[in-house]
């Protein structure tokens, strides 16, 4: 009986140390389906910065960008130039064309056109669209001057040698290159105002301006940290000792999200400044863990 109770109670010790390293899961994940995820984006409600929360969510392995004219799946995160890359479903490309309402930017999110996003016009009536029209702009006689970017018309020629674009059957002088420099302070590209029925975005010609069936189709944004646009020092701590930054409470106040479930205040190794002593340290817990586990299968 006696060695039966000596048996027991560094079980269930063992057991109680244990349980912890079971049930704690970190909150916030370090990717997205195959995409990973870091500062300033999260995987879920207080991951990553709050600014961006509303705009890039992760569900069901998949990054997706909401923006008031819908939503769009998230390709790929340069994290070193700031640029995130979206698809837009409903775009015209060199291998399908299709009817779309166009595209645009919540003049709030913390988003805005990479330079080298071009978006072509497609379909637009030359005689009520105004991209053709007035608008406020002249030369000095008085001519309307289309808003089309002149300096892109072979990116039309191009586009218009595909198989789709030549089944439609339209006059060249329907298409119209048009920068995000134009879209105004809105970020909009209603196509409905615009009078045209489809749109084509790419980022990058892949070296081949002449073959647009290898273009990079899809929609290039630039994103800012913040006003001064540096990484948050307590992020770069924070995934340096492999969490993953969020925010908590009415004041949006930084966290690290640790491997072992545990929010600390700046970092995984040292940032606990709760909770017992045995988990000032991630490394020094993680080896508790590790050996309890061990201990708990010897016993079994
Ligand atoms: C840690 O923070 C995340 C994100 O804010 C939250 O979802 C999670 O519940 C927190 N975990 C603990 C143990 O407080
Ligand atoms: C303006 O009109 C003059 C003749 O009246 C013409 O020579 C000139 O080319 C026109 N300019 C433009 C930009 O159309």
């Amino acid at each position: 009986m006696k060695l039966r109770h000596s048996y027991c109670t560094p079980f269930s010790i063992l057991v109680f140390i244990t349980l912890p390293c079971l049930i704690s899961a970190q909150a916030c994940q370090n990717s997205c389906g195959k995409i990973p995820i870091s500062y300033p984006f999260g995987t879920g409600l207080g991951c990553g910065d709050p600014r961006f929360q509303k705009y890039v969510t992760c569900n069901q392995d998949k990054l997706t960008l909401t923006t008031h004219t819908g939503c769009y799946p998230v390709t790929n995160i340069d994290y070193t130039n700031q640029v995130i890359y979206i698809s837009d479903p409903s775009m015209s490309t060199c291998a399908c064309t299709q009817p779309s309402k166009g595209f645009g930017l919540d003049w709030d999110a913390p988003f805005s056109f990479h330079d080298d996003t071009v978006f072509t016009l497609l379909d637009c009536s030359t005689t009520s669209s105004p991209i053709y029209k007035t608008n406020g702009y002249s030369d000095n006689n008085g001519t309307a001057v289309p808003q089309c970017d002149r300096t892109g018309a072979p990116i039309c020629g191009f586009l218009f040698s595909c198989q789709a674009i030549i089944m439609l059957n339209l006059p060249i002088s329907t298409c119209c290159v048009y920068t995000p420099v134009d879209l105004g302070p809105s970020f909009e590209m209603d196509l409905q105002k615009l009078q045209c029925s489809s749109y084509s975005g790419f980022y990058s010609f892949s070296g081949q301006v002449a073959n647009p069936e290898n273009w990079k189709y899809g929609i290039a944004l630039k994103y800012k940290f913040n006003v001064y646009n540096d990484y948050p020092r307590s992020c770069a701590d924070c995934e340096g000792s492999h969490g993953v930054c969020g925010y908590r409470g009415a004041y949006n106040s930084f966290i690290c999200n640790c491997p072992n479930g545990l929010n600390a205040t700046s970092d995984c190794f040292f940032g606990y400044n709760h909770g017992s002593s045995l988990l000032k340290w991630q490394t020094g817990n993680r080896l508790i863990c590790s050996l309890a586990f061990f201990l708990v299968w010897a016993f079994l």
